[in-house]
């Protein structure tokens, strides 16, 4: 995206509108930590805090992933939209409008959306149409009212087997299209005499539709839409964009596996729900999820399959850093089942009376276990302390002992010493294991780090541009001399300088964006004096005094006449008496 089309000073007064420590802190939890703000990284699947936001330099950076930049870029890859947009939402956000010439690009996978819009607004009317009776029958016999259906935008597909199809050909989209959108099969209507659940992705865009039988056939009770260019399962969250709101207010979200317990959920009020569809969590997924919180209830089907997924979902949660709670549902019930046969009150304080995610595992390991029968009482003993030995928690692990203790009626200092014996096993390895992942960072010379250092300080002090610019240096790659020139460029036009804006102004620049992200990311003193820069031109000019001997050098091997090599010899001779009388300086 072209940035320098847009009027940057409009630019400049949105982002200083917003304070990135604010604008980040609102998507995922920061703490303060010396100078700056840290939180989890939502770009790669971070485990330590190693996003970095500097309210002083209103930037952050990722230590670990290297993604960088300022509210703009933040929300460029959080929402995944292109730069006009995020300017206009921040601009709209502070009452600052941007006006038309803001366009973003067309997105190219615009004419999907619209069809989806299409055959979305036909679905639901036909739920309204007379041959949604039956339909509107069995939605009113599971409980769904009206406003939970508008909201749901729940709809029918038809009896008829080409009517969506029609529709859509008569408004000019050609089969193949649809048929990539898994909306036809063989020319004809792939959802017949379904009720739909349109899908969204997490902008809250349609971008699949799910079908369920509800005439009692024996048939597979839902279809979903194949994977399509905006629609992969493993990537798709349900109520996604619905949920985010209510989760920063309550700050956790909780998870169930159908849509049906989501929508279920909503109608008593709780709307902090999301759901996969019914498969496993991704990594994707997760990332998706730690964006809306890092505190994650389970709450699943109480059949086997359902606890199972929530062992399995739990650590993968845990390892990925969040806080995982468990709801547990009693007789088999999915959370729709359990609502609606015990009531919003009784659902509500099962969730404020969730458990944690290693209580709902010593609960499961307990199952059908006998403690009559020695071996397997031992078994359970053996697997509770390795559970608690997880527990990062001092205290928690001794409640967790003494409870163990307890049930078991067994010494308590005879658990206590296997415990530490779990433990400092557990220490070794993941000494082991950070040997082994240490590695050795790129290390820039002394040049490079000189140019870099400059850049940074032209663009933290606009009385380092005077100075950088009256030294009539020449940076030696070419990336550094584009960003030396760009930046003396902004400073000329706009009259100050700082990071962030310049990123802005930046950005569609591919040539210098990867060192301009580098230099972003250097943690230098804030302040440079003019001696401290003077020395930095030094190193450069010493360099290109090398460069330009090497050259000359390069040049007395081709030379045939001894004339010309005795005036190279000369230069050469000049040039590094030079460079020695800078030495002295
Ligand atoms: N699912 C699916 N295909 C199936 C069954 C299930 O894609 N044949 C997905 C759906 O996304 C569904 C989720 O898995 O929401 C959970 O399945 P299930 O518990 O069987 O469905 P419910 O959500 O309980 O739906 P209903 O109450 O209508 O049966
Ligand atoms: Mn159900």
């Amino acid at each position: 995206m072209d940035s320098n089309k847009f009027d940057q000073n409009l630019i400049r007064k949105i982002r200083e509108s917003v304070d990135i420590v604010e604008f980040i802190g609102r998507y995922i939890p920061l703490e303060k930590k010396g100078k700056g703000y840290f939180g989890l990284c939502p770009f790669h699947n971070d485990n330590n805090p190693s996003l970095s936001v500097s309210r002083e330099k209103q930037i952050f950076k990722c230590f670990v992933c290297g993604e960088k930049g300022n509210v703009f870029n933040f929300l460029m890859r959080f929402k995944n939209i292109p730069f006009p947009d995020a300017v206009r939402q921040i601009g709209n956000e502070v009452g600052i409008s941007v006006g038309n010439d803001f366009k973003a690009k067309p997105d190219k996978n615009k004419t999907y959306y619209d069809i989806y819009d299409i055959a979305n607004k036909f679905f639901q009317n036909n739920l309204l149409s007379s041959e949604g009776a039956k339909a509107r029958e069995y939605l009113k016999n599971r409980q769904l009212d009206m406003e939970t259906i508008k909201e749901f935008q729940i709809g029918l597909a038809l009896t008829e087997r080409d009517s969506l199809t029609k529709l859509l050909t008569k408004k000019g989209y050609d089969l193949k299209t649809l048929d990539a959108l898994g909306l036809t099969t063989n020319d004809n209507d792939a959802y017949v005499k379904r009720i739909i659940f349109p899908l969204y992705n997490t902008n809250g865009q349609v971008n699949g539709f799910a079908g369920r039988i509800y005439n009692g056939e024996n048939i597979n009770k839902y279809l979903n839409t194949k994977e399509t260019a905006i629609f992969k399962k493993g990537e798709n969250i349900y109520n996604y964009h619905r949920a985010s709101e209510e989760v920063r207010k309550v700050k956790f979200v909780i998870l169930m596996e159908g849509f049906m317990a989501v929508i279920r959920a909503h109608t008593i009020g709780v709307r902090n729900c999301i759901a996969t569809m019914g498969t496993a969590l991704t990594n994707d997924q997760i990332n998706l999820i730690k964006r809306l919180s890092l505190n994650v209830y389970l709450c699943l089907d109480g059949d086997n399959a359902g606890i199972n997924a929530t062992i399995n979902n739990g650590k993968l949660l845990e390892d990925n850093n969040c806080n995982v709670k468990v709801i547990p549902l009693s007789e088999g019930l999915d959370p729709d089942d359990y609502i609606l046969k015990y009531g919003s009150e009784k659902f509500i304080s099962l969730i404020d009376n969730a458990i944690s995610y290693n209580d709902f595992k010593i609960r499961n390991l307990k199952r059908g276990v006998n403690f009559n029968n020695s071996t397997e009482k031992a078994n359970y003993v053996n697997s509770v302390l390795k559970e608690i030995s997880l527990v990062k928690d001092e205290i928690k692990r001794e409640i967790m002992l003494k409870n163990l203790a307890k049930e078991t009626d067994m010494w308590y200092n005879t658990l206590e010493k296997k415990l530490k014996d779990l433990l400092a096993n557990q220490e070794n390895a993941k000494i082991v294991a950070n040997d082994f992942e240490k590695k050795p960072k790129k290390r820039l010379d002394k040049y490079e780090k000189a140019m870099q250092s400059i850049i940074y300080y032209m663009l933290e002090n606009k009385e380092v541009i005077t100075i950088v610019e009256n030294s009539g240096v020449y940076f030696p790659i070419a990336s550094y001399r584009i960003l030396e020139r760009e930046i003396a460029y902004f400073y000329e036009k706009y009259g100050y300088i700082n990071m962030a804006d310049f990123n802005t102004y930046i950005e569609s620049n591919q040539e210098i964006d990867e060192v301009f992200k580098e230099i972003m990311g250097l943690d230098l003193d804030s302040k440079a004096n003019e001696k401290t820069i003077l020395e930095y031109l030094d190193v450069i000019k010493k360099y290109n005094v090398a460069l330009e001997i090497k050259r000359l050098e390069k040049l007395i091997e081709d030379e045939v006449d001894l004339n010309e090599q005795a005036k190279i010899v000369n230069q050469i001779m000049k040039l590094k008496m030079g460079s020695e009388n800078n030495n002295d300086k």
